[in-house]
């Protein structure tokens, strides 16, 4: 007998004795790590999704970690039978966005004006030297989101993009949303998520087809949480009531005269040249961050004459509601639900998740799978499509009950992948959260749904769902497709205009200061809004709460 070991969706018999990593090596899976199984460099984490207890117990050198992660140099199988199923942070390529999709049309002609430029063969930075180099100048936008990592290598002379690439954020060994990500960082000294996303970050960047000492910019957005950990800032204020990062903080005391940050490539710890200026853009307020401001920039709110709102869906939720004269943003803290997080079967986007479900009349299903590959779980927009699926066939009611008091579906049998009626509790409090956010944000601003000229649905979630299925559970409001635009990842996009623009990046600056902030949890009537939004029922257009 023997344990069954699947690490990222391959499977090997596994004895006592060689560690999870060996295991991958001999799969061929690709494990990041800087010491070579050393058990220093904390980098070859693997999360444990079935198996726990068919391991070593956890070693000195895993007494960071939280959860179901493991240092896969320093585990092994001790059982002689059962199951283990693991993955490294790093699993094949998640779907990304490489080019928002549905922007306005005249961020295609914005001039290349970056900040980094070339005096023959000087390097300049505004204009200050910081080195000499014949060849090419290069700069990285990053969009560093609380599960996801998108980053965009662009050649600055010619903005042409050159490279992309995304990870998950391993930092989730310290917990899947931000307010953990905070108490452990709080409560753990040394840095430690700073350290293990930037040495994560540094193969990925060492992937790209130039060499990095020619990176000579980066610039990164992604919620207040996520910036100010990547800058080592002290992030215990943002999980205090009342929310503000430390750069809020010291510039409502004369002390700066911008949230947004900068520093060197070599104090972020990466690859890029030493002296390298990475700039993370600046917070609207509290936990709506500089991925929201990115959004507004790419879809050229400073300028839009239309009422317009934003939805990126993720982990936190970002809403903004507006136009050139007034812009309301708030953020959701929904939870990673919806991001294949929390779900006993749920994952990413990537290849092997299920992202299309149907039901047929004879009650099976039909499943379409990213990259056609073996069925590993189920992304957010395949939950979504089950969900919906589900209640139009009377699987599931309104209040996320299976039917015949049912607590399991299964989904796949071969692949052994299921739905729990817990699952749906975990979706329908992420739901609740989102729905929540709409609802208080359009009340504030005194509008009905229906009154917006454009829905931007944005993220690489709300790029591949199904309107009709997230209008049908309620995720999203129920407005006709003409008003619904998937834009893909705004955010990364707003960076990427950041990167190349001065101008643009003046504008990103100016523009944070218009926003108003909505406080969700003010709101009298956030409760309500959230215990209603936990219902898998349509989304009104006409907002039935305003005045
Ligand atoms: S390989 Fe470095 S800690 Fe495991």
């Amino acid at each position: 007998m023997a344990v069954m070991l699947t690490i990222n969706g391959q499977t090997t018999p596994a004895a006592p004795g060689p560690s999870l990593f060996d295991y991958a090596e001999r799969l061929g899976v690709k494990v990041p790590t800087s010491c070579q199984k050393q058990g220093k460099c904390k980098e070859c984490l693997m999360e444990i999704v079935r198996g726990m207890d068919r391991l070593s117990p956890p070693t000195p050198h895993e007494e960071h970690l939280k959860g179901n992660f493991r240092l896969s140099c320093r585990c092994h199988v001790v059982a002689d039978a059962g199951e283990v199923r693991c993955h490294t942070m790093r699993r094949g390529r998640m779907r990304i966005e490489s080019g928002a999709i549905g922007l306005p049309p005249d961020d295609r002609k914005m001039d290349l004006d970056p900040a980094v430029t070339r005096d023959r063969d000087r390097i300049l930075i505004d204009g200050e030297e910081i080195d000499r180099c014949p060849g090419p100048i290069h700069g990285i936008a990053m969009d560093l989101g609380t599960t996801t990592i998108v980053l965009r290598l662009y050649d600055l002379e010619t903005g042409r993009l050159i490279a992309d690439a995304s990870l998950e954020n391993p930092q989730r060994f310290g917990g899947s949303d931000v307010m953990s990500r905070i108490f452990y960082d709080t409560h753990h000294g040394g840095k430690l998520l700073m350290r293990t996303v930037a040495g994560y970050l540094t193969h990925a960047i060492k992937e790209f087809p130039v060499d990095p000492k020619t990176i000579y910019e980066m610039v990164v957005v992604g919620n207040s949480t996520m910036r100010d950990l990547f800058f080592r800032q002290d992030v215990y204020s943002i999980g205090q009531n009342p929310y503000r990062s430390i750069t809020e903080i010291e510039m409502s005391e004369g002390k700066r005269t911008t949230t947004s940050l900068t520093d060197t490539g070599r104090r972020c710890l990466l690859p890029i040249h030493p002296r390298a200026r990475v700039y993370g853009g600046p917070i609207i307020s509290g936990h709506v961050g500089p991925d929201a401001a990115a959004c507004m920039l790419a879809i050229h709110l400073s300028q839009e004459d239309r009422t317009v709102a934003i939805m990126d869906i993720g982990t936190n939720t970002e809403l903004i509601l507006g136009n050139k004269d007034r812009i309301l943003a708030a953020s959701c803290p929904a939870g990673p639900a919806f991001e294949g997080g929390a779900i006993s079967c749920g994952m990413p986007g990537l290849d092997g998740a299920i992202e299309e479900v149907g039901i047929n009349a004879d009650g099976s299903l039909r499943l379409g799978v990213i990259g056609d590959a073996a069925p590993e779980g189920i992304c957010g927009s395949g939950l979504v499509e089950l969900l919906s699926e589900l209640l139009r066939t009377g699987g599931m009611n309104e209040m996320g009950r299976f039917e015949d008091g049912a607590s399991r579906i299964t989904i796949d049998p071969a692949h052994n992948i299921f739905f729990l009626e817990s699952d749906v509790n975990e979706l329908a409090q992420a739901k609740g959260a989102n729905v929540a956010g709409l609802h208080t944000v359009f009340n504030n601003y005194g509008i009905d749904f229906d009154d917006v000229d454009v829905f931007y649905l944005a993220g690489g979630f709300g790029r591949h769902l199904s309107i009709e299925a997230a209008r049908r559970i309620g995720l999203i409001p129920n407005l006709s497709d003409a008003k619904i635009v998937q834009v893909g990842n705004a955010a990364i996009e707003g960076a990427a205009i950041a990167l190349l623009s001065k101008s643009r990046r003046a504008e990103l600056e100016e523009l944070v200061k218009k926003v108003e902030h909505c406080r969700l949890e003010t709101h009298p009537r956030f409760f309500d809004f959230f215990v209603d939004g936990c219902q898998f029922k349509p989304m009104e257009a006409t907002n039935p709460i305003v005045g």
